[in-house]
């Protein structure tokens, strides 16, 4: 049986991949800090769960124990976490680093997490230039992408099979953040109208894990150093991503579609000109999606709704709460028409 290891397994990225691969007849194990983060699925499926914390090398190195034939990192961030992968991806047949779309820079420089939105003239292809790689706090904006590069070239310019993938927005179970929750919320909280800055025109391509598990899985039986773009099969705008959401519910909300930057209808797919990734390269590595946004991103609707509706009191979801809700605003701008 082929063995997969996949560090930071509990997340929506892992929840997936294993799935996957435990359908496919896989074993598979998957590492964290703290074992009641384990999904389900995973276990009813079979999958191993491992503490093993990714800053601690000897209990990676027990955890790869003799080797195994796909090696998966979602905690990769540093050029120091790709030092530690290399170690173990000696042992390994394949292996993915999962790195980001924000690492692409436009040709003024300028990129996701800079002050100055980046303008690319058309769906970013994996030989765009990136920002320059450097050793800084990886937590922060700027850094984010400069310490993804750095460990991008650290496994580059090994001589082993890893495979880094730069995914865009991931949607799937276990998503964090769960960017779609401010739209469920709003159908959970019977809202009648919905904002949209910008006429909702913005894009900023959806991934979704369970795409991205199917790249993953063709990738192990490809193993080769390359970098590769993962993004749904179409990029959906704010707007249509609402009214995909939206409609999964039967709900009916007026549009507000609102002319410019305004102080309301501002969501985390907010890009001035769009943000769409080329995806050849996995297409002709023989990857086919497994379904559009719309078709995969029930998944996490369900997920959601099913911890929204369980009855637990302060139910919150991090970083998609607050101002991206803020029902008064909304309200103040209804009465001043
Ligand atoms: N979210 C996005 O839209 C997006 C977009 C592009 C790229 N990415 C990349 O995707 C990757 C994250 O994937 P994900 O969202 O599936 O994972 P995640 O939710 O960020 O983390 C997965 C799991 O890793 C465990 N973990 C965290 N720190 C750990 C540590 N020090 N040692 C061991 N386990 C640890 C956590 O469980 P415990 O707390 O129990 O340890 C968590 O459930 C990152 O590399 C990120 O750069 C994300």
């Amino acid at each position: 049986m082929s063995r997969a290891l996949i560090l930071g397994g509990t997340g929506a990225i892992g929840r997936a991949t294993a799935s996957r691969l435990l359908e496919a007849g896989w074993d598979v194990h998957v590492t964290g800090r703290d074992s009641r983060h384990v999904p389900v699925e995973i276990v009813d499926r079979g999958g191993i769960f491992i503490t093993a914390d990714r800053e601690d090398p000897v209990a990676l190195a027990a955890v790869m124990g003799t080797g195994a034939d796909l090696l998966v990192d979602c905690l990769c961030y540093t050029a120091s976490h790709a030092t530690a992968l290399l170690e173990l991806a000696r042992d390994a047949t394949a292996t993915v680093m999962i790195s980001s779309k924000a690492v692409y820079a436009d040709d003024s420089g300028n990129h996701t997490n800079a002050t100055i939105a980046p303008h690319f003239a058309g769906p970013i292809v994996e030989t765009q230039a990136t920002v320059e790689a450097r050793d800084v706090d990886y937590r922060t904006r700027d850094g984010y992408p400069a310490c993804k590069v750095a460990a991008e070239r650290v496994l580059l310019d090994s001589a082993l099979p890893v495979t880094v993938i730069r995914p865009s927005k991931i949607h799937g179970v276990g998503a964090a953040p769960p960017r779609e929750w401010v739209f469920v919320k709003r159908v959970l909280d019977r809202r009648s109208t919905a904002f949209f800055a910008n006429r909702g025109v913005s894009v900023d391509h959806t991934t979704a894990a369970l795409n991205l598990a199917a790249l993953i899985e063709v990738i192990a039986a490809r193993p080769g150093s390359r970098i590769l773009n993962c993004g749904d099969p179409t990029a959906p705008s704010t707007l249509e991503i609402s009214r995909v959401i939206r409609e999964y519910f039967g709900h009916v909300w007026r549009e507000v579609l609102l002319e410019g930057d305004t102080e309301l209808g501002h969501y985390l797919w907010e890009a001035p000109t769009p943000l769409v990734l080329d995806m050849n390269a996995a297409r002709e590595l023989g990857y086919t999606a497994v379904g559009t946004y719309e078709e995969t991103v029930t998944a996490e609707v369900e997920w959601l709704l099913s911890l929204a509706t369980r009855g637990d009191d302060g139910f919150e979801l991090p970083g998609v709460d607050g101002p991206l809700v803020d029902y008064a605003a909304e309200d103040r701008f209804l009465a001043r028409r």
